[in-house]
């Protein structure tokens, strides 16, 4: 599976899980509630950015630059945790619910700007086979192996 591919999966489970944090601030001001739909959010989002940064980031250096696009998506990630960072230490529910709305706004449009523009750059610069080979590390990343049958979890 090419990496690519990889990242816009992690991508669908996460704007699901953006939903979810969603649908929780909007029905409930318990902050223990809240606190524990943000860290589930929190673990994807944050290893999913480490993965970007660590395989594909530096791969497309070559061909973009460190600025332009790679600036702006590492800019992004950092406020991101950021956000994540001010919302572990935010103890009023009302202010804790508009760092987590900042933080969904700003993670789907980094989403679509990735999938719109940095996956696709990605796609024509590096090609299939270095893609998919990105994609094997991946699997190694998140402790899975890729078989033609699907994936199977190793642990
Ligand atoms: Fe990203
Ligand atoms: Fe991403």
């Amino acid at each position: 599976m090419k990496l690519t591919d990889a990242l816009r999966g992690e991508h669908a489970v996460l704007f699901e899980l953006f939903a979810y944090l969603d649908e929780t601030i909007r029905a409930s001001d318990d902050l223990q509630d809240i606190r524990a739909a943000v860290s589930v959010v929190e673990r994807l989002l944050v290893s999913h950015a480490r993965i970007e940064e660590d395989l594909l980031f530096p791969r497309l250096e070559p061909h973009l630059g460190q600025m332009g696009p790679l600036a702006v998506m590492r800019a992004e990630h950092g406020r991101i945790e950021g956000l994540l960072d001010a919302a572990r230490q935010e103890d009023d529910v009302a202010a804790l619910k508009s760092l987590i709305g900042q933080l969904l706004n700003l993670a789907r449009a980094h989403f679509q700007k990735e999938e719109s523009v940095l996956f696709d750059m990605a796609e024509r610069f590096l090609g299939g086979a270095a893609l998919t080979e990105m994609g094997d590390q991946w699997a190694t990343a998140r402790t899975v192996i890729v078989t033609g049958r699907g994936c199977m979890a190793t642990h």
